[in-house]
C-alpha cells in the first residue's frame, strides 16, 4: 500500500529536494503537485514543478495555484533561492502546460478520491489550500493528515524578526486554514523553523550530493548541486557561514515515515496585526488561552539521522534512469 500524497509548494530549492525524495520513495504515490506563488511567482514556481514532474517521472497532476495571496501583495524571495526559484541552475523547457484546474480545486477532487487516505503537504504559503476550503470545508474531514512546513515557535523569523517565510506570505491563508483544522480529526504537524533549521547542509553534504550527480548524471542531480550553491551563497551572504538550513524535506519525510522528530501539541495562531509581529505564529505554551492543542509542533529532531537517510533516499531516486525531456 502506497501513501498518496498532495504536494502545495512554491519550488523553491528546499522544495525540489522534498519533491525529489518523495518521488523517490516506494511507500508514497504523488497524487498531485499544486504550484504556490511564494518563493517566486507562480509562473516560475509552476514552470519548475512541471519540469521536475517530467525529469522525476511524476506521473500526477500539476496544477498552478492562485497568482497572489488572499489579500496580501505577493512578495518573493529571488534573493534566497533565484531569479527562477532554483538558483543557479538552468532548466530546460517543460513539454506540458499541466493540469488545467485550479490548485484549490486539485486540492478538493484529490480529497474527494482518496477519503480519509490523502497526506496533504503544505511546503509553501497556504493561498491554495485557504481557498480549497473555501470551496469544501469538509476538506479536514476527508484527509488523513495535514502536514505543513512554517512558522516558528520561541524562535526567531527568518522573514520579519519573528515571522517565518510560508506564513508571512500569505498570514491571512495560514490563519484561516489553523481555524478550519481546529477540531479535526488529526491535528496539522507544524514544522517549524526551530525544528527545520536543525538540518543543517554542509560543504560535506554538498560533495556526497555531487558525488550522486556524477555517478547517475541524472539531470536532477546537477539541478539540486546548482540550485544548492545559491542556498549557501544565500545564507553566508546572511550571516550563517558557507551552509543552508534546508527546511521542506524534514516535513515531507516525517509526514512519509513519522520518524527523525517527535511531535507535540500546541495551541498556535498567526498574528495578524501586530505593528512589529505580523505574520508570527504564536504558541500558547502556558493554556492561557484556555484552547485545546491545535497542532501537533515538531520536536526533539535528530538532524543526521534525517540527512542519511536523505541523501540516501535520493541517491536511490536518481539512480533508477536518467530521464530526459
Ligand atoms: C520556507 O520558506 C521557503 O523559502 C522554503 O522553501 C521553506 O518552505 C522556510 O521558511
Ligand atoms: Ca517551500
Amino acid at each position: 500500500m502506497t501513501l498518496p500524497v498532495l504536494v502545495d509548494c512554491d519550488t523553491g530549492i528546499d522544495d525540489a529536494i522534498a519533491l525529489t525524495y518523495l518521488a523517490g520513495h516506494p511507500d508514497v504515490r504523488i497524487a498531485g503537485v499544486v504550484s504556490s506563488a511564494g518563493n517566486v511567482e507562480v509562473a516560475a514556481v509552476h514552470r519548475n514543478n512541471l519540469v521536475l514532474a517530467e525529469l522525476l517521472g511524476i506521473d500526477a497532476p500539476v496544477s498552478r495555484g492562485a497568482a497572489a495571496p488572499l489579500t496580501a501583495d505577493l512578495m518573493t524571495a529571488d534573493d534566497t533561492h533565484g531569479p527562477q526559484g532554483l538558483g543557479h541552475a538552468h532548466l530546460p523547457e517543460p513539454t506540458t502546460s499541466g493540469d488545467p484546474r485550479e490548485g484549490a480545486q486539485l486540492w478538493v477532487e484529490t480529497a474527494r478520491a482518496h477519503p480519509g487516505e490523502l497526506v496533504g503537504l503544505v511546503l509553501g504559503p497556504h493561498t491554495n489550500l485557504a481557498l480549497a476550503l473555501e470551496l469544501d470545508p469538509e476538506l479536514p474531514r476527508l484527509l488523513r493528515r495535514l502536514h505543513i512546513m512554517g512558522g516558528a515557535i520561541n524562535h526567531r523569523g527568518n522573514t520579519g524578526p519573528t515571522s517565518e517565510w510560508n506564513i508571512a506570505v500569505d498570514p491571512e491563508a495560514a490563519q484561516q486554514v489553523l481555524a478550519a483544522f481546529t477540531g479535526a480529526p488529526q491535528r496539522p504537524v507544524l514544522g517549524s523553523l526551530e525544528a527545520t533549521e536543525t538540518v543543517r547542509f554542509t560543504s560535506a553534504t554538498l560533495s556526497r550530493l555531487q558525488g550522486t550527480a556524477d555517478r547517475t548524471g541524472h539531470p536532477v542531480a546537477t539541478i539540486l548541486v546548482d540550485a544548492l550553491r545559491w542556498y549557501f551563497e544565500f545564507h553566508q551572504a546572511d550571516g550563517f557561514g558557507w551552509m543552508a538550513h534546508v527546511h521542506d524535506p524534514l516535513v515531507a519525510a516525517h509526514a512519509v515515515t513519522g520518524g527523525f522528530a517527535r511531535t507535540r501539541p500546541l495551541a498556535v495562531d498567526v498574528e495578524l496585526t501586530g505593528m512589529l509581529t505580523r505574520g508570527q505564529t504564536v504558541g500558547d505554551e502556558l493554556g492561557r488561552w484556555g484552547r485545546a492543542p491545535n497542532v501537533d509542533v515538531l520536536t526533539d529532531v535528530r538532524p543526521e539521522e534525517f540527512i542519511d537517510h536523505l541523501l540516501q533516499m535520493l541517491q536511490d531516486a536518481l539512480s533508477g534512469g536518467n530521464r530526459s525531456l
